[in-house]
């Protein structure tokens, strides 16, 4: 029988990937699942006849889901009893400072990404002690900034499967430069990378700047293969890394995004598996080479490189978007002081430290700073 998947949050990306979802011939059902009953009916309608008049005919079904509502989130995962969960649910999307006027949007993001954390957080964490609830089995894929939030998640024993895109965003663009540089078949190319959130910006062409890390980029592992052999040094990985790639900013980045999941999802679903990358592997930190296939996400083995010294690498990252540390008893994050300063003289937030079990509180208030902020600069956010 051909497997039943559950996309959860009807957002830009989850928008974005059912609509490469429902032209997956591999897939049974899908089912739609989020608050917003009217659009997601709509939302689906719309996804069942494109892909119907592109000569598909998937079956899409939509299933009303709050997030906050812990007994019917489990009862919906027992009746649909889905093989596979994707939630791109979150309470505030990424690219909202991108609004404010320059000056102000450069500020705000000047903090780094980690800050927004409780934002992301707060729906994943509900979702995994709801499936816990449910006794869920399936397999588990989040978007919501799994490089910080799926470790934390491993703090409390609730990881999910793996994270989605992130590092694999940046493995097509290092293997193609590499392909062109060698003058070689892309298919011959393969990358091993091991990269966090955090060197995405840079990777881009984009550097982020946030306080202490001013002109500095996060450690990473790059090795470039040609049939089998290193060329790592022959074609100056790191040099492709960084170079620059403009992409339009925002929501557009969603097909990248989506791409990469479905990738991972075909992966999931076969016999053979796949070696392919995705961030947050069973609750690590940041991004690894993995191995997946039915049974789930393994790290891959790298040659020149130890799990242990991979997992360093991402610990160390996680500076770099504005966390100092994940702490080990209770998944509590510690942030850098200069994101911290950024935010509590901007918007009056002041956060040092998040447990988890704070992240609901911690994000409502951020959110309502941070929309009052816009405000001053004339821009609402409140339907946003
Ligand atoms: N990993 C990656 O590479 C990557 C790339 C892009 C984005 N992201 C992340 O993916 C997440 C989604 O981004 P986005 O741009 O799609 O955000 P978005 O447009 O704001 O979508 C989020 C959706 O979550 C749903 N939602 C909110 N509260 C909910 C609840 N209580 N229960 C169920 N659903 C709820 C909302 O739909 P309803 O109102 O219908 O409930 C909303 O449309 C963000 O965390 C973003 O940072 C990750």
């Amino acid at each position: 029988m051909k497997p039943t998947l559950m996309l959860i949050g009807l957002g830009g990306l989850a928008e974005v990937i059912l609509e490469l979802l429902a032209r997956e011939e591999s897939l049974g059902r899908i089912i739609v699942a989020s608050r917003n009953v009217e659009r997601g009916i709509a939302r689906c309608n719309l996804a069942r006849l494109s892909a119907m008049a592109q000569g598909y005919s998937p079956k899409i079904n939509f299933a009303p889901l709050d997030l906050n509502n812990a007994e019917a989130v489990a009862e919906t995962v027992r009746q649909e009893s889905p093989n596979l969960i994707l939630s791109c649910a979150t309470m505030q999307t990424w690219w909202l400072p991108d609004m404010l006027p320059p000056p102000q949007s450069a500020l705000i993001n000047s903090a780094g990404f980690g800050v927004w954390l409780p934002v992301h957080l707060t729906l994943t964490l509900k979702l995994m002690e709801a499936l816990r609830q449910a006794d869920y089995s399936g397999l588990t894929l989040t978007a919501p900034f799994p490089d910080v939030v799926n470790c934390i998640l491993g703090k409390l024993n609730l990881a999910p499967t793996c994270g989605i895109g992130n590092i694999d965003e940046i493995v097509p663009k290092v293997r193609l430069l590499a392909a062109q540089r060698l003058e070689v078949p892309l298919e011959a190319v393969r990358v091993f990378l091991v990269a966090h959130h955090a060197l995405e910006p840079a990777a881009f062409g984009t550097p982020k700047v946030f306080g202490e890390a001013v002109g500095e980029t996060p450690p990473y592992f790059l090795r470039i293969e040609y049939g089998g052999q290193d060329v790592t040094q022959t074609v100056r990985a790191d040099e492709l890394l960084f170079a620059p790639y403009p992409l339009p900013s925002g929501p557009p980045t969603h097909f990248l995004t989506a791409g990469s999941t479905i990738r991972l999802i075909r992966a999931l679903f076969s016999d053979q598996g796949a070696l392919l990358h995705a961030p947050a592997p069973n609750g690590l930190p940041g991004g690894y080479p993995v191995i997946a296939g039915k049974s789930g996400v393994q790290p891959a083995p790298i040659e020149g490189l130890s799990l242990a010294e991979a997992i360093a690498i991402n610990q160390q990252s996680h500076r770099f978007d504005g966390i100092e540390r994940i702490e080990a008893d209770d998944g509590a994050a510690v942030f850098c002081p200069d994101a911290v300063e950024v935010l509590r003289k901007a918007l009056g937030y002041n956060c040092h430290r998040l447990p988890p079990a704070e992240a609901e509180a911690r994000a409502t208030e951020l959110m309502a700073r941070f929309r009052e902020y816009a405000g001053q600069y004339g821009v609402n956010l409140e339907n946003v």
